[in-house]
């Protein structure tokens, strides 16, 4: 029997619509191409596959079990795509991951560490704000993500992998810089350096204030981290940050944290991909690295004393 398997490919998709109009939609072919590859597959086969039903076509006896065996072969083909995958082995193909700018400050620390035990593989990063990770998840064009909370809008898989821990931060003069458990409602008479809208620790920042009943009043708008610290270390506010993008300010002591109420904002990071994607054993790899170490490497040990302001 001399048959292709594209010819079973596009008889599963006119079996399956029950539609040649819409299996050359989906197949981006013209109707009379499927038309032909069908009728190809039916003088190989030697019968029937479809029956017309007035405008509607339906299956022969013969086309359901072309159809059943065309469905076997292939999740046999899928099955044969994903062994060869793993036979090529962890060390070979491409990574792509895009991290949140908050994110970037220890991702490379990460990737140097993972790149060392992975030489063969190719390793793309992606450095932006949530809004634009959001939209990189949803069109499918990353392999994974680490972000402060996964979408709502995108159907994910997400996976904590570390604290991120949210602080208020001052220059070190600032009147409070000295000051024990500041009550949250004095923020209120502060002026705060803010994210872009898009971002998600101004998201968490906002949402904060907002459970609280407290309302910001926003100062300058800036869209770096690095432009909100320096920013706040001229005088322009209190700004709230996750605590992983001060390591050198604190070490350097150009900001404080200061000490208020409610703070740190206990956040996560979460490592986020499309929910139903097939991840290549690079991007497993990765997901397992991250899991399982990246607290470990991306967390100095400055923090663990910084990380509880003192009461
Ligand atoms: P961003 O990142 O503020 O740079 O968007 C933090 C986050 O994803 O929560």
């Amino acid at each position: 029997m001399h048959l292709s398997l594209r010819q079973l490919r596009v008889f599963e998709a006119v079996a399956r619509h029950l539609s040649y109009t819409r299996a050359a939609e989906e197949l981006h072919l013209s109707q009379p191409a499927v038309s032909m590859q069908v009728r190809q597959l039916e003088d190989a086969i030697g019968l029937p596959l479809f029956e017309r039903l007035g405008k509607r076509i339906l299956l022969t006896q013969a086309g359901e079990e072309v159809h059943h065996y065309g469905q076997t072969i292939d999740r046999s083909l899928c099955e044969m795509e994903e062994v060869m995958e793993s036979l090529k082995g962890v060390n070979s193909g491409r990574l792509q991951v895009a991290v949140a700018s908050t994110v970037n400050y220890f991702a490379p620390r990460l990737l140097a560490v993972f790149q060392r035990r992975y030489p063969g593989i190719t390793l793309k990063l992606v450095v932006t704000n949530r809004e634009e990770l959001v939209h990189l998840l949803d069109g499918n064009a990353v392999d994974l993500v680490l972000m402060g909370l996964p979408p709502k809008t995108v159907e994910v898989e997400s996976e904590v992998f570390m604290d991120n821990p949210l602080v208020v931060v001052a220059p070190p003069d600032h009147p409070l810089a000295e000051a024990r458990r500041i009550p949250m409602s004095r923020l209120a008479e502060e002026v705060f350096v803010m994210r872009e809208e898009g971002s998600g620790t101004r998201q968490a920042m906002e949402r904060f204030f907002a459970e609280r009943d407290l309302s910001i009043r926003h100062g300058m708008q800036m869209t770096r981290n690095e432009a909100v610290k320096q920013a706040v270390r001229s005088g322009l506010g209190l700004s709230v940050v996750s605590l992983h993008t001060i390591e050198l300010e604190l070490e350097t002591q150009r900001l404080v944290i200061l000490d208020v109420d409610g703070f740190p904002d206990r956040r996560h990071w979460y490592l986020v991909y499309r929910r139903g994607k097939r991840l290549s054993p690079a991007a497993k790899a990765f997901r397992e690295f991250v899991i399982a170490e990246a607290a470990r490497i991306a967390t100095p040990t400055l923090f663990a004393t910084q990380s509880e302001p003192s009461a």
